[in-house]
């Protein structure tokens, strides 16, 4: 028998910033002490009441499977949260709870694309989304955008490159790698575009609550019609629960709730009671402190990248990171990471995660780590490019 890796798997791109975090790791074993700027989970634990519910529910016996759907009292939730945060009605039964966002995103793609079509996004953006697109023989068709979008998609850019195969639209906001919030007018008007052409919306919406400077607006402010795809795992500090949601325009409910059967059963359900604490008064006070953490350290990582000439073209308003321009320093962004590494033991990722356009010429800093910590990894980071500046010279 000739068994082979199947012909989907060769499209799918690795994460490179594995071989940077590979190589992180010998060093730690080496007696190296390597400051993490790559990771894209903060540094807090997940709040004290999340935790306790969670415990209770293994405790209480809470271990079987849920409805596919999600708990239903989890849904509710979501959607009492939808209208004191945003404003918006939501019913219960458009919300599904999924393993993180990742699961909302396959579900959502998974319901609404077809094999051949194409679905259009920004070229830098998170990998995964292509790569889901990818698993379904979808076409992810990227579109180059700069700091004059905001890094954003507009309706120009959807009208532009939109054709007979495409589908859909995914936008994230605020952005990964990019940290940038989409316009609100923008969003409306990407909305709109979508909507006139035929096509699906969805918005991916995981650093909502992680903005500094403005809210974020939700897609569903605009329309019903859209897909919205959010998370617990990093405004509420449970990324490795593994829970999130999707909520899908009402045509979509039924066949959604068809393929979550068969994909999931359901979300891990301790997780989903866990989850059911996220939105108590108490918690919501202990990320509102978090929040005011993370935009310090974006002022002092922004500052600092800034004052070592790094470019960065717009000051990002949420997400924990920053896409700095080091075309001053070098042309192949991965060498320089995995230098800076073995140099100074500053672990950072690469552009070319993120797509093609210009990614050579980036660097994703997270700012996931204390300011001292921080600190410590800037003078390490000056370091380098003053020795590698002379060594090169
Ligand atoms: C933009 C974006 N969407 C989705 C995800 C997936 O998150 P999760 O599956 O942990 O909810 C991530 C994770 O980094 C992300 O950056």
């Amino acid at each position: 028998m000739n068994r082979i890796t199947a012909n989907r798997t060769e499209n799918i791109t690795p994460f490179h910033v594995m071989a940077v975090l590979e190589r992180a790791k010998q060093m730690a074993a080496q007696g190296h002490d390597v400051i993490h700027m790559e990771i894209g989970e903060p540094d807090f634990a997940t709040p004290p009441a999340i935790v306790k519910a969670g415990l209770q529910a293994i405790s209480a016996g809470q271990v079987k499977y849920t409805p596919a759907a999600g708990l239903p009292e989890l849904r509710e939730k979501i959607a009492v949260f939808y209208q004191q945060r945003y404003g918006v009605t939501v019913a219960k039964q458009n919300i599904f709870i999924t393993p993180g966002a990742s699961g909302a995103l396959m579900l959502a793609l998974a319901v609404s694309l077809n094999a051949g079509e194409e679905l259009l996004m920004a070229d830098p953006c998170y990998p995964c989304n292509s790569n889901f697109a990818r698993l379904f023989d979808v076409h992810a068709k990227t579109i180059p955008v700069d700091a004059s979008s905001g890094y954003q998609l507009n309706a120009g850019h959807i009208r532009r490159h939109w054709t007979t195969a495409s589908k859909g639209v995914l936008i994230a906001s605020p952005a990964n790698p990019t940290g940038t919030l989409i316009d609100d007018v923008q969003l409306e008007q990407c909305i709109q575009a979508v909507d006139s052409l035929g096509g699906c919306f969805y918005s991916d919406e995981i650093y909502h609550g992680l903005v500094y400077d403005r809210p974020a607006a939700t897609a569903l402010q605009y329309s019903s019609q859209v897909f919205v795809i959010n998370s617990f795992s990093k405004y509420f500090g449970m990324t490795g629960w593994r829970v999130g949601w999707l909520i899908v325009p009402d045509e979509f409910i039924d066949a959604t709730e068809k393929l979550a059967q068969n994909i999931f059963i359901a979300t891990a359900t301790p997780s989903q009671y866990a989850a059911l604490a996220a939105f108590d008064e108490d918690t919501l006070m202990e990320l509102e402190r978090r929040r005011e953490v993370l935009a310090n350290r974006r002022d002092y990582l922004y500052g600092q990248l800034q004052r070592l000439g790094f470019d960065i073209a717009i000051k990002p308003e949420g997400a924990f990171y920053i896409y700095a321009n080091c075309a001053k320093f070098t042309d192949d962004s991965y060498q320089f990471a995995l230098e800076l590494l073995a140099a100074e033991a500053v672990a950072v990722t690469p552009g070319k995660d993120f797509g093609n356009h210009q990614a050579h010429q980036y660097i994703r800093f997270a700012y996931t780590q204390p300011i001292p910590r921080m600190a410590v990894a800037m003078q390490r980071l000056e370091h380098f490019l003053t020795t590698r500046n002379s060594t090169t010279r």
